[in-house]
C-alpha cells in the first residue's frame, strides 16, 4: 500500500499460530462448546428437546478445519491482490540485505532486501519437567487435532491457554484438574478476575490445585499419573502443559548477522521495532513483549512505517487483553495491585446479575471492576468478567487510550438493554451514583 515490492517467506501455512493453531481454531471449537452448553440449557429458555444433545467432536474439528482453510486461502487471495511475493521455504540471514528461502525439497533462493522484519513468533515452551510425547503430554497444538476427547485431563498452568482450555473441555464434559504454581488461576489478572473466573471453574467442577507444581510423571500407556508438590496424586488421560511460550529464533542467522537477543532469546528491538541493526525490525510474539496476535499487528504497522522512511513507535496505550473462559474476561489498564503502588485510588463495582440483558441471557455471572484516580479522577483499569466481555471491554481501552476520567466514561449514554451497561454503572458506582445499586450505608 506504501508502494514498496515485498517478499513473504513462511514455511508452514500463511497466517502462522493465530490462524492455523491459536486464536482462530480454538475459538472456533469454543463456540461448538457454548452452542452444546446452551442446549443443555434449553429448559431454561422454554424449549423442550425430544432427547438430550450430543455433540460430535470430529464434527466441531471439521468445522473448525473449514474456518481455517478459508481464512488461509483468504490470506493468499490479499497476497495476490496487493502484490505480495509468497516464498514458501525456511527464511535465514545471511546479512543485512539478504536471505536464503530453503524449500521443502533443499532448493535455496536468495533474497535481496533494503529492509527485513522478523515475525516468526513462539511455539509452546518445552522443558524437561514435562515431556512432551505428542501421546500423553499434549501442547494446545496437539489437543486442537485429538482424534477423540479424553474422560480426564490434567491442565498444568492456570494461565490464558490453561483456562480457555479447562472451560471449553469442561463444557464438553471432560474431567479437567489444573495444577497452577501461582497463588490464582490468570495470575496476571486483577485479583477480582482470578476469583470470579475461580468461581466458575468450581461450578464447572474444575478442581484447581494452586501454588502447586508438578514433581513428576508416571503411568501407563491408558494414562498419565502426576505426582503433585502438595503430595497429592492426579491420575487423568492426558496431560496439556501450557506454562508459557518460547522464542522462534534458532536458525535464522539472527546471531551471525550480529542482531540482538534479549536473555529469555527474544529478539531486542527500540520502540520503533528496530533491531540494533537499522534495516533490520521484529515485530510480534519474537520480541518477547506482548505475546498477542493483535499487538504485533501494531508492530507491524510501526515496523512497516519506519522501513519507508516515516517515524513511527508503538503506543501500547490502552492495548486490552480478551480471553475467551466461559464467562469471558476482558481487561485493560491496571490491576489494583499496580494501581496501588503509584495512586490513590477508588473503585467501582457493577454485577451483571442486576443487569436486564444478562438476565434475559441467562448469563449473570461476572461483574466490572473499575478503577480510578482518588483525587484526578483519572480512569486506571477496567476489569470485566461476564459475558461478551472480550466485545465490550474496548468501550473501556478506547477510554484508557485517551486518557479520560472515570466521570467522562460513565457520561457516555449507552444503549439499553445492553452487557455494556454494566461498565458505565460501574463508573457511577465509583462516585457512589450508580441507580440501579442499592445504596451503601455509611
Ligand atoms: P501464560 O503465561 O498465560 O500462563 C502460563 C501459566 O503457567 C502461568 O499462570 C504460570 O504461573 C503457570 N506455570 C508456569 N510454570 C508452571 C509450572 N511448572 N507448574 C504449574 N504452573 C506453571 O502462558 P500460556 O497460557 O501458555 O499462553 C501463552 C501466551 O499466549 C500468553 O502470553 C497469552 O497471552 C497468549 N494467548 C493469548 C490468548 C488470548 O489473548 N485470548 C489465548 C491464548 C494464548
Amino acid at each position: 500500500m506504501k508502494g514498496a515490492k515485498v517478499a513473504v517467506v513462511e514455511y508452514r501455512e500463511l497466517g502462522g499460530v493465530c490462524l492455523n493453531r491459536g486464536c482462530i481454531p480454538s475459538k472456533a471449537l469454543i463456540a461448538s462448546a457454548s452452542q452444546y452448553k446452551n442446549m443443555k440449557e434449553a429448559e431454561a429458555f422454554g424449549i423442550h428437546l425430544s432427547a438430550p444433545p450430543v455433540y460430535d467432536w470430529l464434527a466441531m474439528r471439521a468445522r473448525k478445519d473449514k474456518i481455517v482453510a478459508t481464512l488461509v486461502g483468504g490470506i493468499g487471495q490479499l497476497f495476490k491482490s496487493h502484490g505480495v511475493t509468497h516464498y514458501q521455504g525456511f527464511g535465514r540471514l545471511t546479512s543485512p540485505n539478504h536471505v536464503t528461502v530453503t524449500d521443502e525439497h533443499g532448493g535455496e533462493t536468495k533474497l535481496r532486501a533494503d529492509n527485513i522484519i522478523i515475525a516468526t513468533g513462539s511455539r509452546p515452551i518445552s522443558i524437561p519437567a514435562f515431556p512432551i510425547d505428542g501421546s500423553r503430554i499434549l501442547t494446545s497444538d496437539h489437543l486442537l487435532e485429538l482424534p477423540s476427547l479424553p474422560k480426564s485431563i490434567l491442565i498444568i498452568g492456570a494461565g490464558v491457554i490453561g483456562c480457555e482450555w479447562a472451560f471449553m473441555l469442561s463444557l464438553l464434559d471432560v474431567e479437567v484438574h489444573m495444577v497452577e504454581m501461582l497463588d490464582h488461576a490468570l495470575p496476571m489478572e486483577d485479583i477480582n478476575t482470578s476469583t470470579l473466573i475461580e468461581r466458575e471453574l468450581k461450578k464447572l467442577k474444575v478442581a484447581l490445585h494452586t501454588k502447586t507444581k508438578v514433581e513428576a510423571f508416571g503411568g501407563g500407556p491408558e494414562g498419565i499419573q502426576a505426582r503433585l508438590s502438595s503430595g497429592k496424586t492426579i491420575d487423568a488421560n492426558l496431560a496439556l502443559v501450557s506454562v508459557g511460550r518460547a522464542f522462534n529464533t534458532e536458525e535464522l542467522g539472527l546471531e551471525e548477522v550480529g542482531v540482538e537477543l534479549n536473555k529469555n532469546r527474544s529478539v531486542k528491538t527500540g520502540p520503533d521495532m528496530r533491531t540494533n541493526i537499522p534495516n533490520i525490525y521484529a515485530i510480534g510474539d519474537v520480541r518477547g513483549e506482548i505475546l498477542l496476535a493483535y499487538t504485533a499487528v501494531h508492530d507491524g504497522s510501526v515496523a512497516v512505517a519506519n522501513c519507508m522512511g516515516e517515524k513511527a513507535a508503538k503506543n501500547y496505550l490502552g492495548v486490552p487483553s480478551v480471553i475467551f473462559t466461559h464467562p469471558e474476561v476482558g481487561s485493560v489498564g491496571m490491576t489494583e495491585a499496580e494501581a496501588v503502588k503509584e495512586h490513590e485510588i477508588a473503585i467501582g463495582k457493577f454485577p451483571l446479575r442486576a443487569l436486564g440483558k444478562a438476565q434475559a441471557e441467562n448469563e449473570i455471572a461476572g461483574e466490572v471492576k473499575v478503577i480510578g484516580d482518588k483525587k484526578t479522577d483519572q480512569l486506571l483499569g477496567v476489569h470485566i468478567v461476564g459475558i461478551h466481555a472480550t466485545e465490550i471491554i474496548h468501550a473501556a481501552a478506547l477510554a484508557i487510550n485517551q486518557k479520560l476520567t472515570v466521570r467522562q466514561l460513565g457520561s457516555l449514554i449507552f444503549g439499553h438493554p445492553v452487557i455494556s451497561e454494566s461498565i458505565m454503572e460501574a463508573a457511577h458506582d465509583l462516585h457512589g451514583e450508580s441507580v440501579h445499586l442499592a445504596r451503601k450505608r455509611a
